[in-house]
């Protein structure tokens, strides 16, 4: 089943979530790259971001939602970008007809089944000279979701509920070295930890559920019937995250950890 995104949840972030994008592509070299990949490019926002920096360039965003493709497309008012809606588990890299010099991929990965396997194909399309490039959290036991396991197994459902929330992962700096190097790259991979300062006007009263809600809490609820179930589990893992997040005199702190690799084939 795919999960259904909702740009406008996914955009009140938006300064805290194009951070880690901003940080990735300041690794990349790429000078004049003639086709460009954005594989789960989303609402479209980092992926226009690709074409001011390249404008030379052709640029390719791939997603398996409609809605976020739908946002894209707004936003992407003199039609600069290709968007093709696809999920990376069976898209094909040949289809876009010529060998890419630029793959990016920021904050998706973690959304798709056997990546590390589909990388290798990836990899091996890339032109010479090319850039492959990738962000993914870190944060799978983070209060965030580790509290969103625990109300899962208090609940009636867990089983349901505790297979949803398998169906992400992600690996560690080595673990994308290790790809990216073995295909003839030389990397440069590392991870940070942001300190995110959510709602610092206090007007929200649970923002890092808000945060969660536009990404991680969505697998979880859909499995639940829409209505009074749904909102049963949100409230109980509420609770619990707003205890684990309290409020600052500086706003409500989330820290994030994210992994990071960048290779570039010589
Ligand atoms: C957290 S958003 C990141 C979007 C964008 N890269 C950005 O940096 O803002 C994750 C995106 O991955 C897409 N996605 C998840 N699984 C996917 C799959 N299997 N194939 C293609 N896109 C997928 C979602 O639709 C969503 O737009």
């Amino acid at each position: 089943m795919a999960i259904t995104w909702d740009p406008s949840r996914y955009e009140e972030f938006t300064d805290e979530r194009m951070r880690p994008f901003m940080d990735l592509m300041a690794r990349v070299g790429a000078d004049s790259p003639g086709l460009v990949l954005d594989l789960g490019c989303g609402n479209g926002l980092a992926t226009l971001r690709l074409a001011e920096r390249w404008p030379e360039a052709r640029i390719v965003g791939i997603d398996s939602s409609p809605e976020m493709l739908a946002a894209a497309r707004e936003r992407d008012t003199e039609g600069r970008v290709e968007w093709v809606e696809a999920d990376l588990a069976d898209w094909r890299i040949e289809d876009v007809g010529a060998a890419p010099d630029v793959i990016v991929s920021n904050a998706t990965l973690q959304w798709v089944p056997r990546h590390l396997v589909l990388m290798e194909t990836w990899l091996d399309a890339l032109a010479p000279g090319g850039w492959f490039a990738l962000q993914v959290p870190g944060n799978f036991d983070a209060p965030t979701h580790a509290l969103m396991r625990e109300a899962a197994v208090e609940h009636p459902r867990s089983g349901e509920l505790e297979a949803a929330s398998t169906r992400y992962g992600a690996g560690d700096p080595a673990t994308y070295l290790q790809i990216l190097s073995s295909h003839g790259l030389a990397v440069d991979a590392w991870e940070t930890i942001y300190t995110h300062v959510l709602d610092p006007a206090g007007e929200r009263e649970n923002p890092v559920l808000d945060w969660v809600g536009g990404t991680g809490l969505r697998l979880m609820l859909e499995v639940l019937e829409e209505g009074e179930e749904r909102e049963a589990f949100r409230e109980t893992y509420a609770e619990k995250i707003k205890a684990a997040y309290p409020r600052t005199p500086a706003g409500v702190l989330l820290p994030f950890r994210r992994v990071f690799a960048v290779g570039h084939k010589s």
